[in-house]
């Protein structure tokens, strides 16, 4: 999990791509109201700077404000249901828990001094309007600042009206005119097109008219300087007098500034050539952008082809009408809301909205489909980037499902695959997947293999939750649809399920078995992925349940595949399974290089999911090699656990071990230095807890492996009945199991610490009593 404090200290606020103009008052104004009230909202017309202004106030707050600036763009956003999820995102909290979102956020905020900047709020009002109040009596040192084109109407809002930039009032000597805003933008956006633009004697009384005409809004400057290469700014004004005349219906009544801005619209928008004039429209149904072969796979049809796509959207980015995101690592294109919002008033008359967004679904249903089809290959790390640009576009596709009658099984598929694929895992939202994967099967009520496939994904999720008895219940349900369920891959996917809740939920040796049988129905099926996941899994449950030889080579083999696949991830995972493996049965430190390395590998590629159990494992290795940092690794490992809601204590291989590190390490230190350690590890940041394992990593060892770790709690209690001295049916007896049951026990707790008789389990525990026992 990353956090606040994570790679990105000072916040996430993006560098501007172009000049900023004016607003001086503006922006000590609205930095002073945050010094005085602790929610401050930028309200007023689309396209006036409200955005522009916030973002300002962000970049200068960033050096002020201890625990940084945070920006949560809001316009891709339109489920009111995702807003926390949404901000959790945005502020780099994985949130892996079962609990509500907000908890985390909120645990997340306390004690620390940051500033919230939510943009764009207009389109959630009453969800806003509620995250904001509870954060902000839940967290004291937050301050939000909003942007809306309405108030958010919470108590203690202090609404700031943003005006337009100032636009001289008649016609002033060339020297003066810079210092209103109006004119410096215009000059600046027009100087950008035609870099000899220069206002003088000649332009300077049809430059402030412009202005004038255009209020001073921004986006309404900006669009009109767009046509400074081809006409004068005289032409420009002749055209924008025909479109105010031309304003018609609603809007003469609206209010003056958005006819303005709509007047402009509809004079860019006469401007564009037939082709452009259709993207326009159509790309209104993208949302937080997107890229070239979106927009061609989308937007073209029989009677607009690909390379017409292609043409208008180059045309469309020279009028401004469209940006291009060249920070990207595969080139983005995005509109502005207002520019959007118009694009999508274009489409409802064009009447072809519907197909749009079909069409839009289908493109998102398709790369979800490969997506799950293609993990565990060499495009892991593409697809984890991919996922990450996407995921506003993913949420429209599956809320059209939802809404559309008769698109419903469309839905469940994305929500299928998204979460084989791992995207929830990778990206620290498994509330979401739950989220998605309960919507879409609420609409999908009839049996089928897509709805066994999820349901059982759903236990999973609360699996690796540690939440217990939400999986039991879950794989209740999973059971009972099974039998009208005859589809050998859902069938599969569900035995994979009650594989690894045998191993993580029971830590029962038979997940070993299990788990077997699970990868080997599902490579019958062709459903490699998950295959590979499942023997992912039986290399952990053999690195916990089985002998020595068996778990290294299960986790070796996992890693070799891995490797041989070139699947990043996967392999990350691998390391750590093979470090599992190592620090049970062989070489301390040589486990300890492969955790660090796993650690190192996915703190890069940015994975939420792996660093609290490689960082706890890590721990275990260290040991008493070195009391004080294995206490900090503990520390860091629970803090992010905490952080994230997971709980160990549902996980059972992972508790019995944890403890027994616990009790080692406390001993050695003695308590007080071990607490005052695991709160120092508490404390670390995300990064610091990553080079506490990464750069002092392979230093200390523990040569000894850690047999003892992996008994199961049942196991243990045998083993003390045999050290007494009992016969198996004595211990039976004593137990209330059956003799064959004793047995097994006897013979797994021979097999997992390598002994040959019960003499050897007497003597191992009477070491395991006697205190001071060398490491
Ligand atoms: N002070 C400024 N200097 C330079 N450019 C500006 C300034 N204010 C606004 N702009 C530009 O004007 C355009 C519209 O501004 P912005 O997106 O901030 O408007 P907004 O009020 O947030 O609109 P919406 O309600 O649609 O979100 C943007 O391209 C922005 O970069
Ligand atoms: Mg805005």
């Amino acid at each position: 999990m990353q956090t606040l404090e994570g790679a990105q200290s000072v916040g996430n606020v993006p560098t501007e791509v172009t000049a900023f103009v004016a607003r001086r008052k503006e922006l000590s104004e609205v930095k002073r109201r945050l010094g005085a009230s602790r929610l401050v909202t930028l309200t007023g017309v689309g396209g006036v700077g409200k955005t522009r202004l916030a973002l300002r106030v962000a970049d200068q707050m960033r050096r002020v404000v201890k625990d940084g600036v945070w920006l949560v763009d809001l316009t891709p956003l339109s489920e009111p249901e995702l807003l926390a999820v949404h901000v959790t995102n945005a502020l780099d909290i994985r949130d892996q828990s079962s609990r509500p979102t907000i908890e985390s956020i909120i645990e997340h905020l306390q004690g620390k001094q940051v500033l919230l900047v939510l943009d764009n709020c207009e389109h959630l009002l009453d969800s806003c309007a509620k995250l904001v109040s509870t954060l902000l009596k839940a967290a004291p040192g937050l301050r939000i600042l909003a942007t809306s084109r309405q108030l958010l109407g919470v108590e203690g809002e202090y609404v700031f009206a943003v005006p337009p930039l100032e636009v001289p009032a008649r016609e002033l000597p060339t020297s003066k005119l810079a210092q209103y805003g109006a004119v410096a933008l215009l000059v600046d956006r027009a100087s950008a097109r035609v870099p000899e633009f220069k206002v003088n004697e000649n332009n300077r009384g049809a430059l402030v008219r412009l202005c004038q005409r255009l209020d001073g809004i921004p986006l309404a400057i900006e669009l009109a300087a767009v046509r400074l290469n081809t006409m004068s700014i005289e032409e420009i004004l002749d055209r924008l007098d025909d479109r105010f005349r031309l304003l018609t219906g609603g809007w003469r009544t609206s209010i003056p500034h958005q006819q303005t801005l709509r007047a402009t619209f509809d004079w860019s928008h006469s401007l564009c050539v037939p082709d452009e004039k259709l993207l326009w429209a159509r790309l209104s149904v993208f949302s937080g952008g997107f890229d070239l072969s979106a927009a061609e796979d989308v937007c073209s049809d029989e009677q607009f082809s690909p390379e017409q796509v292609l043409n208008a959207l180059t045309g469309l980015v020279d009028k401004s009408i469209v940006n291009r995101d060249n920070l990207a690592p595969r080139t983005r294109f995005r509109m502005l809301e207002t520019t959007r919002q118009y694009g999508q008033q274009l489409l409802a008359e064009h009447g072809d909205e519907m197909a749009l967004r079909r069409r839009h679904r289908d493109h998102y249903l398709a790369m979800a489909t490969e997506m799950g089809a293609d993990w565990f290959s060499p495009r892991e790390l593409e697809w984890m980037a991919i996922t990450r640009q996407e995921l506003s576009n993913l949420r429209i596709a599956l809320e059209y499902c939802l809404a559309e009658p008769g698109e419903a099984a469309a839905g469940l598929d994305i929500a299928v695959n998204l979460t084989r694929a791992r995207v929830w895992f990778f990206i620290g939202t498994l509330t979401e997947g739950r989220l998605w994967l309960g919507r879409t099967l609420a609409k999908n009520a009839e049996p089928s293999a897509n709805r066994l496939t999820a349901q059982s994904l759903v236990a999973w999720i609360h699996l690796v939750q540690g939440d217990q008895h939400a999986t039991m219940k879950e794989l209740d349900e999973c059971r009972k649809l099974a039998q009208h369920v005859p589809d050998a891959e859902a069938n599969a996917i569900l035995g994979f399920v009650e594989a690894a809740y045998a191993l993580l939920g029971q830590g029962d040796p038979h997940a070993i078995e299990l788990l077997l049988q699970a990868r080997y129905q599902l490579e019958k099926v062709e459903a490699y992925g998950d295959a590979h996941m499942a023997t992912m899994l039986w290399g952990m449950a053999n690195a916990f349940l089985a002998d020595g030889p068996a778990a290294l080579s299960a986790t070796a083999e996992f890693l070799a595949k891995s490797e041989s696949q070139q699947a990043a991830w996967a392999t990350s995972w691998a390391l750590f399974n093979a470090g599992l493996a190592e620090f049970v049965h062989g070489s301390a430190r040589r486990a300890e290089e492969l955790l660090v390395e796993s650690l190192r590998r996915q703190h890069e590629m940015r994975d939420s999911w792996g660093p609290p159990w490689g960082l706890e494992v890590l721990a275990w290795t260290v040991g008493t090699a070195d009391p004080r940092r294995t206490a900090e690794l503990l520390g860091a490992a629970q803090s992010l656990r905490h952080q994230n809601g997971v709980s160990i204590n549902g996980i059972r291989p992972f508790i019995i071990a944890h403890e027994d590190c616990e009790n080692d390490v406390r001993r050695t230190l003695g308590t007080k230095a071990y607490e005052r350690a695991l709160e120092r590890g508490a404390a670390l940041t995300f990064d610091e807890a990553i080079a506490l394992a990464v750069d002092q990593g392979t230093t200390s060892a523990r040569s000894e492996s850690k047999a003892q770790s992996i008994l199961t709690e049942r196991e243990r209690e045998v083993a003390e009945l045999v050290a007494a001295g009992l016969k198996n049916q004595q211990i039976a007896a004593r137990l209330t199991i059956s003799p064959r049951t004793a047995e097994t026990h006897v013979q797994h707790i021979l097999a997992k610490l390598g002994f040959a008789s019960r003499a050897h389990i007497a003597t191992w525990v009477s070491e395991q009593r006697s205190p001071g026992k060398p490491e």
